[in-house]
C-alpha cells in the first residue's frame, strides 16, 4: 500500500477549533500574520502590507488541494485564528513530516496552538504508519519551545541558520495515537 504523504483530511474538528482549508474570508487574518512584528519576530520578520496583499490574494485564488496545510479557525464562529502545517520535507532534506504553527497575536495564551497541533497529530497518527515528526524553532522562541515540549517533542540538536540558533525537536508519530 502506498504511504500517504501527510494527513489527508481537509477538515478536522476539535473541542474549540476547526482545522480547515483557507477561504476568502481569511484574507485579513493572513495579512495580519505576515505583517505583525510580534508574530514574525522569530520567523523571518514582518513584511510590508503592500507586498503581502498580492501574495495572499494569489494564495487564496489557488484552489488546488494542499494536504497538510490548515487554517486554524474558531469552531463556533469560523474566525481565522492562525495556521498549522504538517508537511513532508523534500526527499533531499530527509522526507520527514514536519510540524509548524503560527497564531495571530490576539489568539496567543488560550491553548489554541496546543489544541490544533494535538488534533492534527492524532489524526495523522491514526492514518499514517509510525515515523518521526520534526519541529524546528529558533532557540530564542520560548513560546514555541514551551509548546513543543508540552506536545511531547524532545530537543535533539541545535544549529545556526538564518543568522540565529535553531533547535531541532522530534517526536514519534505513534505517541499521538488515540
Ligand atoms: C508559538 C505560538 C503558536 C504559541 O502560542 P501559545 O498560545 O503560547 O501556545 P499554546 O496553544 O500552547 O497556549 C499556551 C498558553 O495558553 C494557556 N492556556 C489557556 N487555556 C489553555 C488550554 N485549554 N490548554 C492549554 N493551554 C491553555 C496556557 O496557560 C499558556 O499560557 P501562557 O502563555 O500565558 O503561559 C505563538 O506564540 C505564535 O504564533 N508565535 C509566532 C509564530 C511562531 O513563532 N511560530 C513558531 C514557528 S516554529
Amino acid at each position: 500500500m502506498r504511504q500517504s504523504r501527510t494527513l489527508s483530511a481537509t477538515e478536522v474538528p476539535s473541542k474549540r477549533l476547526l482545522l480547515r482549508t483557507a477561504q476568502a474570508t481569511d484574507r485579513e487574518g493572513f495579512i495580519e500574520l505576515l505583517t505583525d512584528p510580534e508574530v514574525q519576530a522569530y520567523i523571518g520578520g514582518p513584511q510590508p502590507r503592500s507586498d503581502v496583499e498580492q501574495q495572499v490574494d494569489a494564495r487564496l485564488a489557488d484552489v488546488t488541494p494542499k494536504p497538510g496545510r490548515y487554517v486554524i479557525a474558531d469552531g463556533t464562529t469560523n474566525r481565522f485564528l492562525g495556521i498549522l502545517t504538517l508537511n513532508r520535507r523534500s526527499p533531499e532534506d530527509g522526507g520527514e513530516l514536519e510540524l509548524g504553527y503560527v497564531l495571530r497575536r490576539g489568539a496567543w495564551g488560550a491553548g489554541f496552538a496546543f489544541e490544533a497541533a494535538t488534533t492534527a497529530l492524532r489524526a495523522a497518527a491514526d492514518e499514517l504508519p509510525d515515523q518521526p515528526v520534526l519541529l524546528v524553532t529558533q532557540t530564542a522562541n520560548k513560546r514555541s519551545l514551551t509548546l513543543a515540549t508540552r506536545l511531547g517533542f524532545r530537543p535533539v540538536r541545535t544549529y545556526e541558520e538564518y543568522g540565529a540558533e535553531q533547535t531541532l525537536c522530534t517526536a514519534p508519530l505513534s505517541m499521538f495515537r488515540t
